[in-house]
């Protein structure tokens, strides 16, 4: 069977909820609707559930997921989203990505206690490390490789190297999907996705254009016939 292809947009702190439903109007319905395609886009909380009822609506193959969640449950922590109230609106939550390992002091210790919150729902984790020593917590069987020099630079890694990670990343446990991310393009995909070890990217800046995201779905596709 073809491995899966994950194509993850991850918008940042980007769109309000016009621009989120015109990028959706676009990339929609060219979506192909095949079963090893996974493409997921994670908006900011303001835009999910519009994004997520227009989804529907349009029939499209796409999934929602989030770009965080709180390390708490549910109760009294003020500007926190806890996973129970994000279970059955999105599909995976992007956890410990490097942007918010910086800027907001998030460790392992906490990105193991947002997979555990997770547990208790159907939201799949995707744990952001960037490199092949970072701890995947138990429990997470998506992950991605994503080394901060690349992120936002223009300068991704080289796929045989990303290659190398991810197998490095997947001998801790066999059963791991690796993503990469940093810089993928429509330019570049197609090198990152053919690699043995790779099982899709996620992706920031080049995801924001409606037109260069279906281009680079497009690529995948190309890629696993
Ligand atoms: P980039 O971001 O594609 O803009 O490099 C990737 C990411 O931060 O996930």
């Amino acid at each position: 069977m073809n491995k899966n292809i994950w194509v993850i947009a991850n918008w940042k702190a980007n769109k309000n909820i016009q621009e989120a439903l015109e990028w959706l109007s676009i990339v929609g319905p060219e979506i192909p609707k095949k079963e090893n395609l996974k493409v997921v886009v994670c908006p900011n909380f303001i835009c999910l559930e519009q994004v997520a009822k227009e989804i529907k609506v349009g029939n499209y193959n796409l999934m929602v997921g989030s770009q965080d969640l709180s390390s708490f449950e549910i109760g009294a922590y003020t500007g926190e989203v806890p996973a129970i109230l994000l279970s059955g609106l999105v599909s995976l939550s992007i956890l410990g990505h490097s942007e918010r390992r910086k800027n907001f002091n998030e460790t392992d210790e906490v990105v193991t206690q947002k997979v555990k919150q997770i547990k208790e729902t159907n939201i799949m984790p995707l744990v952001c490390v960037q490199d092949g020593e970072t701890i995947v917590p138990e429990g997470c069987k998506l992950v991605a490789y994503e080394p901060v020099w690349a992120i936002g630079t223009g300068i991704p890694d080289t796929p045989e190297n990303a290659n190398k990670v991810a197998g490095k990343i997947k001998q801790s446990n066999g059963n791991l999907e690796v993503l990469y991310g940093g810089s993928v393009t429509s330019e570049n995909i197609k090198s990152f996705v053919k690699q043995e070890n790779i099982s899709g990217v996620l992706i920031g800046g080049a995801s924001l254009d409606a037109n260069e995201f279906v281009k680079i779905v497009k690529e995948c596709v190309v890629e696993t016939p």
